[in-house]
């Protein structure tokens, strides 16, 4: 080995070592979302003695049948530099435990509370008893407390309080009782409190309700009681803004009304108060809560009216007050919730007519107003709503015929219990309207006559005017043809192909399967595939430029029958001869994967013109998807890491299945579906062409930021080359910038290491992912960690693509889980985070 290389292996050794530190210690810092001035890195450094002693008597008090904690075993040595399970270290202090799911069972030790360093312990999902240890209250860094699904008992110790960092304690579903301890609200970075499912009593602690940044309170399932405190978002500490998003006090005892205050905090998106004995009324002013998205207060004992307020909360999308005693008429203006997906106001006391204006809430899938006074007839408006898999209006006093419509989609139980309604059964037929007993046909009759008869009148006149129009369209195609086929012989006599519009040149005649194009002997070569058109159809058909690359033009073609592909149409001269490119373009034809774009047909030319057809991806590029949107349109992570493992899934297929490199993977050449999916393009492509032009090829790809170092030497692309490229992407997408601008001279891989090396790994990641780091932390600190390795200067320490899927479907196994089962649910991946 020369000393270049050499020197070049010894410089990556030392950038990965001093990454992998980094990362660690950063990943802590990230998962607790907060600011601070903390040391550095602290790997390797022996335990000490405090923190060692302390886990020893932590390791006494767990029974540990799978023997999870075996590593725990040397006198130290190894605690900090990665040898004890779950333990995590910063100058030899412990400042993590984590160890979910590990079907520990017996009692968390109240040593703890000499780990004066910790900041995290996670030990849900286990089978712990006993209290929560009270000696928490003494770890001044305490960030994180996630204890969750296991079955402590006892009471919440109120020392928590002393912790003046904390920001999210978990103790749901345990066996926990008593009170909550006010002092709980005491840390000014309190962020996510969650006590759900225990059986927690006494009343709500004003503190909580004055926490300025408290974003998350859960309370369900507990036997809470009095009244909800009516002091929300009342200041406390000369601080008027207020962070509560998610408020769940339902399955508990609560009485008193529905607190007014809870109309400040304005960033409201869910409450649920469901199950209580809540009576009064609803507040006007909740009509302020213009981000509110859920509203349950079901049963309870509320009265009055729904306030014309409520017409105010448009973002509202689930609204169920079933079981109150609500009276009085449904406001008007229900048109305003167009967002609105489900309103049940089921048992209550609601009088009048049904509203014209929930026809206008277009999305509406579940309406129930059954069990109350609706007197009136059933607005046959309704039946415009499209999207109604769910409806019920019975038990009401309603009148008159249902809609026909209606009662075609939804049965007889829907109506029942209203005993002027007719027309919903055969045993409820409606007696004036048809004038014989004949079945539905008759019904329809005088409808049908009617339209008939308007139908002579105006139509005709619209029907005449029409055809006109097609006529002229025709002519118009015609000429265009003509025009352009002048064009284009105009072009070749000057030797010159440059077009700008379409994919011109008609070629007459057609087949199926393989297809000469009769005067000009053009042929069309179908591969398996959705696309049933012809030479004429494709090369008629009204084409726009998407882009050009170095392969060629790319087009967007919409056929005869609306359906659309993309064609690329290759640069002449750069392809193979006719022979080798036909026999490369039908190996190419086989290849199907859901995430490598597929080539459904070619098309060869009279002149050498060759085209490429593949299905048409209407996201277009990762690149513009990621870099040329508005600023409103966000992306979310979930999104972001489904494109990283269908692109890893792709690569994959064509490394390990077609033996194939891809050789110039970049975000313009990955093409996104309509469920934002992405389908690799451009592979093989290098295979239609001569050596010459693929050379051109690798010199452009680094130009644009994806070629791998080596490929200035080398000049011959690898699987390495493509993991190489495939990090950058990654990069891209974690970080949201484009690695065809350098920053601040550096290419973005460099970026990215010169950021994370001075400790700012925050800075790295596209700002509206961090708006999720307390859940997704852990899973963008895992993947960049995983990016940079694939970017390593050194190919040979960078993983195949195989290791880089696995890798990215263990980050974030929900996304691989749904993937594979082929269902587009990526998106609904598990929210609750699993620290
Ligand atoms: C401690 O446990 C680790 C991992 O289980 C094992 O490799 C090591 O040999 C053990 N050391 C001792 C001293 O038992
Ligand atoms: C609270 O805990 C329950 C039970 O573990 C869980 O279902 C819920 O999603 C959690 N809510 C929040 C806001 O953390
Ligand atoms: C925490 O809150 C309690 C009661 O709210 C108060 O008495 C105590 O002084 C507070 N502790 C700290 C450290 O702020
Ligand atoms: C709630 O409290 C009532 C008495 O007030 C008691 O009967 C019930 O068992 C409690 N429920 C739970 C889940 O602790
Ligand atoms: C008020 O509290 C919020 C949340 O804790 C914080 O972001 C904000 O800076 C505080 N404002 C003032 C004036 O202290
Ligand atoms: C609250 O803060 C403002 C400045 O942010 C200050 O003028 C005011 O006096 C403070 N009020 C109290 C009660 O501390
Ligand atoms: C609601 O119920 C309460 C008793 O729970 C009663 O005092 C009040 O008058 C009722 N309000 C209305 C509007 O019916
Ligand atoms: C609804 O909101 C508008 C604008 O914010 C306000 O003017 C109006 O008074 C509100 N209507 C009700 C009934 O609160
Ligand atoms: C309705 O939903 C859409 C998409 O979920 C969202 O963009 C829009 O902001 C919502 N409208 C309101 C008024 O909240
Ligand atoms: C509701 O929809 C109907 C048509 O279904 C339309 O005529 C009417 O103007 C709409 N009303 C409002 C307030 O949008
Ligand atoms: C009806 O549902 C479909 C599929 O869920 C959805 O795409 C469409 O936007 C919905 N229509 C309306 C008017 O919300
Ligand atoms: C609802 O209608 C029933 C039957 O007509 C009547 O007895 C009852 O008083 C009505 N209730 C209200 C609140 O109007």
């Amino acid at each position: 080995m020369s000393m270049e290389s050499h020197s070049i292996k010894s410089f990556h050794g030392k950038f990965y070592l001093c990454c992998t530190q980094l990362l660690l210690c950063l990943l802590l810092a990230l998962t607790c979302k907060f600011v601070s001035g903390d040391p550095t890195t602290g790997d390797g450094v022996i335990v000490t003695q405090a923190d060692y002693q302390a886990l020893r008597a932590i390791k006494r008090e767990l029974i540990d049948l799978r023997g999870v904690l075996r590593s725990w075993n040397d006198s130290g040595l190894g605690a900090c530099s990665g040898g004890w399970a779950g333990i995590k270290c910063v100058k030899g202090q412990v400042i993590a435990i984590q160890l979910p799911w590990k079907g520990l069972r017996g009692r968390v030790s109240e040593k703890i509370g000499q780990l004066q360093a910790l900041r995290k312990i996670s030990l849900h999902d286990n089978l712990l008893v006993g209290p929560v240890p009270w000696s928490l209250g003494f770890l001044p860094n305490l960030r994180g407390v996630y204890l969750f699904n296991n079955r402590l008992s006892g009471s919440i110790p109120p020392s928590i309080g002393n912790c003046p960092v904390l920001q999210t304690l978990d103790l749901s579903n345990n066996a926990l009782t008593g009170k909550i301890p006010p002092s709980l609200a005491n840390s000014t970075r309190f962020f996510r409190l969650n006590l759900s499912y225990n059986s927690l009593s006494g009343s709500i602690p004003v503190s909580l309700t004055r926490s300025p940044s408290l974003t998350f309170l859960a309370l369900q399932h507990n036997n809470l009681s009095g009244s909800i405190p009516d002091t929300w978002g009342v200041p406390s500490r000369n601080n008027s803004s207020y962070q509560l998003q998610f408020l769940a006090l339902d399955n508990n005892l609560f009485s008193g009304s529905i607190p007014v205050s809870l109309s400040k905090l304005v960033l409201l998106q869910e409450i649920s108060l469901s199950n209580n004995k809540i009576v009064g009324t609803i507040p006007d002013d909740l009509g302020k809560l213009s981000k509110l998205q859920k509203l349950d207060l079901s049963n309870n004992a509320i009265n009055g009216s729904l306030p014309v307020s409520f017409t105010n909360l448009t973002s509202l999308v689930s609204v169920s007050l079933v079981n109150n005693r609500l009276g009085s008429q449904i406001p008007e203006g229900l048109q305003n919730l167009h967002n609105l997906t489900l309103l049940d106001l089921k048992n209550n006391q609601f009088i009048g007519q049904i509203p014209e204006s929930i026809s206008n809430i277009s999305g509406l899938t579940q309406l129930d107003l059954s069990e109350n006074n609706f007197t009136g007839e059933i607005p046959a408006s309704l039946a415009s709503l499209s999207n109604l898999t769910s409806f019920n209006v019975s038990y009401n006093n309603l009148s008159g015929s249902v809609p026909s419509l209606l009662s075609k989609k939804f049965n007889s139980s829907s109506f029942v219990g209203n005993i002027q309604l007719c027309g919903f059964s055969i045993s409820t037929a409606c007696q004036s309207p048809p004038p014989l007993n004949l079945p539905p046909p008759p019904m329809e009759a005088p409808k049908r006559h009617h339209h008939r008869r308007r139908l002579s009148t105006k139509d005709i006149i619209l029907i005449a005017v029409g055809a006109l129009l097609a006529v002229l369209l025709i002519v118009c195609c015609i000429l265009l043809c003509c025009l352009m086929r002048k064009r284009a012989a105009l072009k070749e006599k000057n030797g010159k192909s440059t077009t700008s519009k379409a994919i011109e040149r008609a070629v007459p005649k057609a087949g199926t399967e393989v297809e000469s194009g009769g005067e000009m002997g053009g042929k069309l070569v179908h591969f398996d595939g959705p696309f049933l058109f012809t030479a004429d159809d494709l090369l008629c058909a009204t084409a726009e430029i998407m882009g050009k690359s170095t392969y060629g033009t790319a087009y967007k073609a919409t056929l005869e029958d609306g359906s659309q592909v993309a064609v690329k149409r290759l640069r002449e001269k750069t392809t193979k001869g006719q022979r080798e490119f036909e026999a490369e373009a039908a190996a190419l034809g086989k290849i199907r994967h859901p995430n490598l774009l597929a080539l459904r047909a070619y098309y060869l030319g009279p002149k050498g013109e060759k085209l490429l057809v593949f299905d048409y991806m209407s996201n277009g590029s990762l690149a513009s998807f990621l870099h040329a949107r508005g600023p409103e349109t966000v992306i979310d992570w979930p999104t972001r890491m489904n494109v990283a493992i269908g692109v890893s899934r792709g690569l994959n297929y064509l490394h390990t299945q077609e033996n194939m490199i891809h050789g110039n993977l970049t975000s313009s050449n990955i093409l996104l579906d309509e469920q934002t999916s992405p389908h690799i393009s451009d592979f093989g492509l290098s295979r239609l062409m001569t050596a010459a032009a693929n050379t051109n090829v690798i010199a452009t790809a680094g130009t644009l930021g994806y070629r791998a170092p080596e490929l200035s030497k080398l000049k011959n692309a690898n699987t390495k080359t493509d993991v190489y490229s495939l990090g950058v992407i990654i990069l891209e997408l974690l970080t949201g910038k484009s690695p065809g601008e350098p920053t601040n001279g550096m290419d973005l891989p460099q970026w990215v290491a010169s950021i994370v090396k001075e400790e700012w790994t925050n800075e790295v990641f596209d700002l509206e992912l961090m708006r999720d780091t307390p859940t997704i932390g852990d899973e963008l600190l895992n993947t960049l960690k995983l990016a940079l390795h694939c970017v390593d200067p050194s190919p040979a320490a960078r993983p195949e693509v195989v290791q880089v899927l696995q890798q990215l479907e263990e980050i974030r196994p929900e996304l691989a889980a749904a993937a594979a089962s082929g269902d587009d649910g990526a998106k609904e991946a598990a929210q609750h985070t699993s620290e």
